[in-house]
């Protein structure tokens, strides 16, 4: 059974693998990047990110020596911006530590800073041909169909046996292949939902097929639905200037936002008083925007308020010159509010 499905898999991958930037290499740098932005990101929104960060940081040394504020730069609008951070303080793990090469052994590659199971198994089969599995969102839904795993996935002892499963279906020859081909069924054939049972190459071996419950499976339980945050935004203007702040928060740490405070009600300047210790004019209303995180969505309503030039910021607070923003990371959730500041201040942008 188990040859059966690699070779099948196999025969598919070279017929059908999709023709993409970071494949046919051994070369476990761009195997690192590459797994680390298709984590939770489609694979044609990370195409031009991927080109970009190999262009801006073509070697594991250059990413270990550029500043976070680069590398943030660089990753700005692909979300999950821990994975950016993560990635630039291992590969100056992989320089003090490995002599700039990243290991092969899965172990050792689970030693460095944001390199779980999924990424070491991606790593050590795609740059180094070993026969080790990557288990991922993919994965797990293309073999629970396969073989008619039908418990709860969220269950340790399940998950422990689907992973003793993949482990004990990589073939020795051409592992990194079969894990892609994997990954590449999952994301355009065996697809959540309805999946395309028709064209798999799959389709004569699959239990889930047979039984007919495909689309039922993986059985994971509901996920939480994200949870509403209203909040109030200021966008204040001082000169040519505009009023920022840099995250120490974990969600968007190192990105810099408007000013933002969780509220349903209404922004005033008394408000503001107390908030930044600022005297300023009544914000007025411009506008709403949403922005939706896995966990949240933020629900903003948009102020706006202008001041004189000269203007001291606030401690923990900086004006940073509009035709200065495009140098800084500033996440999408900030898009909406920016649009907004380039229709109250066309001058401005
Ligand atoms: N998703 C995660 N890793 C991938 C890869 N190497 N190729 C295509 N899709 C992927």
């Amino acid at each position: 059974m188990s040859r059966t499905v690699a070779s099948a898999l196999l025969t598919w991958y070279d017929q059908s693998a999709r023709d993409l930037p970071w494949r046919g290499f051994h070369d476990a740098y761009r195997t690192w990047i590459s797994e680390i932005m298709l984590q939770q990101t489609r694979v044609e929104t990370v195409i031009p990110y991927y080109n970009r960060f190999l262009s801006l940081f073509p070697s594991l040394e250059a990413l270990a020596g550029a500043s976070e504020a680069d590398v943030l730069k660089a990753w700005e609008g692909l979300g999950y911006y821990s994975r950016a951070r993560n990635l630039r303080r291992g590969a100056a793990q992989v320089v003090a530590e490995y002599g700039g090469v990243l290991p092969s052994d899965p172990a050792e590659l689970l030693r460095i800073t944001g390199i779980g199971p999924y990424t070491a198994g991606a790593i050590a089969s795609i740059a180094y041909d070993l026969q080790v599995p990557a288990v991922d969102g993919n994965v797990i839904r293309v073999l629970s169909r396969v073989f008619g795993l039908r418990d709860d996935l969220s269950r340790p002892d399940v998950r422990r046996s689907l992973d003793r499963l993949a482990a004990e279906q990589v073939p020795r020859d051409r592992p990194g292949d079969y894990n892609q081909a994997l990954m590449d069924l999952g994301a355009t054939v065996c697809v959540p939902g309805t999946p395309d049972c028709g064209t798999c190459p799959l389709r004569m071996l699959c239990d889930a097929r047979a039984a007919g419950d495909a689309a039922d499976l993986p059985r994971l339980p509901r996920a939480k639905p994200p949870r509403l945050i209203p909040c109030q935004v200021l966008l204040l203007r001082s000169g040519s200037s505009l009023l920022f702040r840099r995250r120490t928060e974990t969600l968007l740490r190192g990105l810099w936002v408007f000013p933002l405070w969780e509220s349903d009600l209404p922004l005033s300047s008394s408000d503001l008083r107390r908030k930044l210790r600022l005297s300023l004019p009544e914000p007025v209303f411009r506008g709403n925007a949403r922005h939706v995180f896995t966990h949240q969505i933020w629900e903003m309503k948009i102020y706006s308020a202008e001041v004189n030039p000269g203007l001291e910021a606030p401690a923990g607070w900086t004006l940073i010159p509009a035709a200065d923003l495009p140098r800084y990371p500033i996440p999408t959730a900030m898009k909406g509010p920016l649009a907004l500041a380039g229709t109250v201040w066309p001058d401005l942008f």
